[in-house]
């Protein structure tokens, strides 16, 4: 259900966020180099919302949701949640701070240990934090039990005696026994059976509700995102090309990328025809991600200046932000007088991937 998040205040925003990875080159032929899993990434996030991640696999969602939480330091950028910096606190406030950002992991069947029962499975982060009597845990874990749709028949139980959807409810009530405020779920359904997704969502939904819960939703299913998500940010090798309102978004995708996602699910998302968008090519690599545009070797629209000239995030509209030489014009670059005519006819392809 989408919540009015206009007024409300942010609980998270990132500025200017990159992380790189190092390559293990083991070989001393391969020139060791970075990954740039997650390049300038600035964002907020306000009290309250869903705030939905989408983009292809490998393009940085899972890095950016480790950066929020304080799983992965940025290389450089700020991290401000509640109006700390999250990666300039000390560590002892960095551990209190954390504890209000968890994690739901995309695959329930690793993320928990076979070894664990329900009990200890549920009750480690309070048995780690120390502060709780066996008893105190577990009637708190009992509580989790029944409100994730188990019971406390199950405490004793391993996870290698539940279904698919009944251990990402074990999950689910894991990553919020210590009343977190913030939680990024990442791909929370993709490793589950189609007919149990829903039963997950409207979950999740019940909780964030009686919770007052903010929600960061990875996922590459935009129908999921569009029916979750109040905001969303669309994100391509590393960087955001689109991001802002997800209802203005889905009525009005501005990014070619964007319109190339939707162009795929138009039917059951959008309602709408269109014409189905094919890109070219893999996703380049981000150890040497293209320069200017990183969507501009398969972008169906790209023009000469965006090889060269990186787009900047431009508000085209209230709460809806693009990042495309396209739509906002070339910084400090007199356009062509036939722009316009150029823009519409869809000026063919510069470049082709083989
Ligand atoms: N710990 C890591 N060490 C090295 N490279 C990583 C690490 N985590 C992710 N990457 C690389 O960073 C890029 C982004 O990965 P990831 O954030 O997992 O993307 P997504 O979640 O969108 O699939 C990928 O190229 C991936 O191989
Ligand atoms: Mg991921």
């Amino acid at each position: 259900m989408h919540k009015d998040v206009k007024n409300r205040t942010p609980i998270l925003s990132m500025r200017n966020v990159s992380v790189n990875f190092p390559v293990k080159g083991g070989l001393p032929f391969i020139k060791k180099g970075v990954i740039q899993a997650v390049s300038d990434v600035s964002l907020t996030i306000k009290r309250g919302e869903t705030f939905g991640i989408v983009g292809e696999s490998g393009c940085g969602k899972t890095t950016l949701g480790n950066a929020m939480i304080g799983m992965v330091r940025p290389t450089s950028g700020e991290v401000i949640f509640n109006g700390k910096n999250l990666y300039a606190l000390s560590r002892e406030e960095f551990k209190t701070t954390r504890r209000a950002m968890q994690m739901i992991f995309q695959d329930p069947f690793s993320s928990l240990n076979p070894r664990f029962n329900v009990y200890q499975i549920i009750s480690e982060p309070m048995f780690i934090r120390g502060e709780d009597d066996d008893e105190t845990m577990k009637e708190r874990v009992v509580e989790l039990l029944e409100l994730v749709g188990l019971s406390a028949d199950d405490l004793y139980r391993y996870p290698s005696d539940f279904s698919g959807g009944q251990r990402q409810r074990l999950g689910i009530a894991r990553s919020i026994i210590l009343n977190p405020s913030f939680l990024v779920c990442d791909e929370p359904v993709s490793a589950l059976d189609v007919s149990i997704h829903a039963q997950i969502l409207n979950l999740l939904n019940t909780i964030q509700q009686q919770m007052k819960l903010t929600y960061v939703f990875i996922s590459h299913n935009l129908a999921v995102v569009k029916n979750m998500c109040d905001s969303m940010a669309v994100m391509y090798l590393g960087k955001i090309m689109e991001s802002g309102s997800s209802e203005r978004i889905f009525k009005n995708p501005l990014h070619p990328y964007t319109q190339a996602l939707l162009s795929v699910v138009l039917d059951t998302v959008v309602g709408k025809e269109r014409e189905l968008v094919v890109l070219k090519g893999d996703i380049p690599s981000p150890i040497n991600p293209p320069s200017g545009c990183r969507f501009w070797q398969r972008c169906p629209q790209a023009m000469q200046g965006c090889k060269t000239i990186p787009p900047e995030s431009i508000e085209i509209e209230e709460d809806h932000f693009v990042a495309c030489h396209l739509v906002n014009g070339f910084p400090d670059v007199e356009l062509p007088s036939n722009y316009d005519q150029l823009v519409a006819e869809k000026p063919t392809r510069t470049h082709s991937m083989h």
